[in-house]
């Protein structure tokens, strides 16, 4: 597992949302002073909607936030299931994020096509200032599956196995990922417990790949934790 992790243990997965969420408050503000903007990856799965609820009613500065996507589903846009659905339902519909910044993968149109379209997107973004990261019980992350083979000089691929259903999805690669200012997992749930406990003891899994140059924050509940 990555050495430079810093875990964040909380009782519950609403206090790892609380924790996560003011984390990410910080670092816009600390961004934006920086250099203007706010350049956040959004991780996909369920995990992360009590995060983003807290940040609908949140104030920031969000003129200057700008959201990407760290994989998408190729669904059709509008589907329930499409990684997008939650965050824009119920975060991005609500704050003042400008549409025009605002960059959902078009997974609708396949994983070749929709991977060529992103790809120049996530290189003009680079280096993000941060990236949000949900991990599957099978030690996937984003759309990065165990045993799948890509190019590894890629910023995005298309995928077509996926284990986790649909198994059409576009994914930011390992290197994409991890070109970022700070990198935040959000882990909670007793059913992520034995592939956390494998991550801890080294074993190699996609998670294990995405490596900032900078401190990985894994915020994680007990249930997920226990060790
Ligand atoms: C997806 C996500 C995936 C997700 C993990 C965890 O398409 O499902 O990109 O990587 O983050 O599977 O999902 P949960 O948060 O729902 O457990």
């Amino acid at each position: 597992m990555q050495e430079n992790s810093r875990w964040h243990l909380l009782e519950t997965a609403d206090q790892v949302a609380v924790a996560a969420c003011q984390h990410i408050l910080k670092a816009a503000g600390q961004a934006i002073a920086d250099h203007g903007k706010f350049k956040l990856v959004l991780a996909g799965g369920t995990t992360p909607e009590k995060v983003y609820r807290l940040l609908a009613a949140a104030e920031a500065d969000w003129v200057n936030w700008v959201i990407y996507y760290g994989d998408e589903r190729c669904l059709p846009v509008d589907h329930a299931d499409r990684n997008s659905a939650i965050p824009e339902q119920v975060w991005l519909t609500k704050v003042g994020i400008p549409a025009t910044q605002v960059f959902p993968i078009p997974a609708e149109l396949g994983g070749e096509q929709s991977a060529a379209l992103y790809r120049p997107i996530v290189e003009a973004a680079l280096p993000f200032d941060m990236v949000l990261l949900g991990m599957g019980e099978d030690g996937h992350t984003a759309s990065l599956f165990p045993g799948d083979k890509h190019n590894e000089d890629e910023l995005v691929h298309a995928v077509y196995n996926a284990p986790k259903p649909p198994p059409k999805r576009v994914s930011l690669s390992a290197k994409a990922l991890g070109n970022t200012r700070e990198l935040l997992f959000l882990i909670t749930g007793s059913n992520k417990q034995v592939i956390v406990k494998a991550w801890r003891d080294g074993q190699d899994l996609p998670i294990a790949t995405i490596q900032p140059e900078n401190t990985i924050d894994i915020y994680i509940d007990q249930d997920a934790f226990h060790a």
